[in-house]
């Protein structure tokens, strides 16, 4: 069976104290409702790390970042290596999320570069693949995420994806409260599991993420290739994240 997942990607918000109320909340949550069987990730700000990471020690919620760097160490001004956020007990690292390839202009390659990196230091990559507004106009939702996948599994290589988390993020749908229908959702997780499968990956998890809410959350979770979420927006605020997390539950497998 494979994992299920619900992953909070805080992206650049909340300074320290929001951070561990928030983190505190959502334990509380997760611990009232008890033997969860899926798996809880919150990922705050490099800043907050630390912090969160005192609150969910010992507990069923993991910790991960947003971005790592490829190298081990050295002159790279700002960054953060994998063994800094082992050393924190992070879990999993986001790469590749569409804000940084726009943003900072990452590339497929250096992506993969970055779950190879991840990977090497026992941490679980969660790789952001999707296609932006006018790709998904044009029709070519499936081309595009088809091209991202192959170019993870060449560059990382089979082995390395097969620990990987994918996370299936049409551009247009992040921040804008238009998330992809589920059938939209479904089909291009088809597409995807079908590419993870002709390397032997099948079995890896793929979230959706893009303006998952309470509302969408249940029929987004009924697709029977969409393993959990990558949330943004709703993440930030206890109780729509633990109302996601539990409807998550609901839908196990
Ligand atoms: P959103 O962001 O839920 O706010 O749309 C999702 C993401 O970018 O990971």
């Amino acid at each position: 069976m494979r994992t299920r997942l619900v992953v909070g990607n805080w992206k650049m918000n909340l300074t320290v104290e929001p951070a561990v109320a928030l983190a505190r909340l959502v334990l509380e949550h997760v611990r009232k409702q008890g033997g969860s069987t899926v798996h809880t990730v919150m990922c705050p700000p490099f800043t907050a790390l630390t912090s969160v990471r005192a609150v969910l020690d010992g507990s069923p919620i993991a910790l991960g970042a947003q971005n790592c760097h490829p190298a081990r160490s050295g002159a790279h001004t700002g960054e953060v290596s994998v063994e800094m956020l082992a050393d924190l007990r992070c879990q999993y690292v986001i790469v590749g999320h569409s804000e940084r390839r726009r943003d900072q202009y990452e590339t497929d390659e250096l992506v993969a570069e970055k779950a190879v990196a991840a990977l090497t230091g026992s941490i679980t990559p969660i790789v952001c693949v999707g296609e932006t507004q006018q790709e998904h106009a044009e029709g070519r939702s499936a081309e595009v995420v088809t091209r991202q996948v192959d170019a993870l599994i060449r560059h990382a290589g089979a082995d390395m994806v097969r620990r990987s988390v994918i996370a299936y993020e049409p551009v247009w749908a992040i921040g804008t409260g238009l998330a992809a229908t589920p059938e939209h959702a479904q089909q291009t997780h088809a597409t995807i599991r079908q590419t993870l499968h002709g390397s032997g990956a099948a079995d890896v998890p793929v979230l959706y993420g893009g303006s998952v809410t309470v509302d969408n959350a249940a029929s987004l979770f009924a697709c029977p290739d969409v393993d959990g979420a990558l949330v943004g927006g709703a993440s930030l605020v206890a109780a729509s994240f633990c109302a996601i997390i539990d409807a998550c539950e609901r839908q196990q497998r």
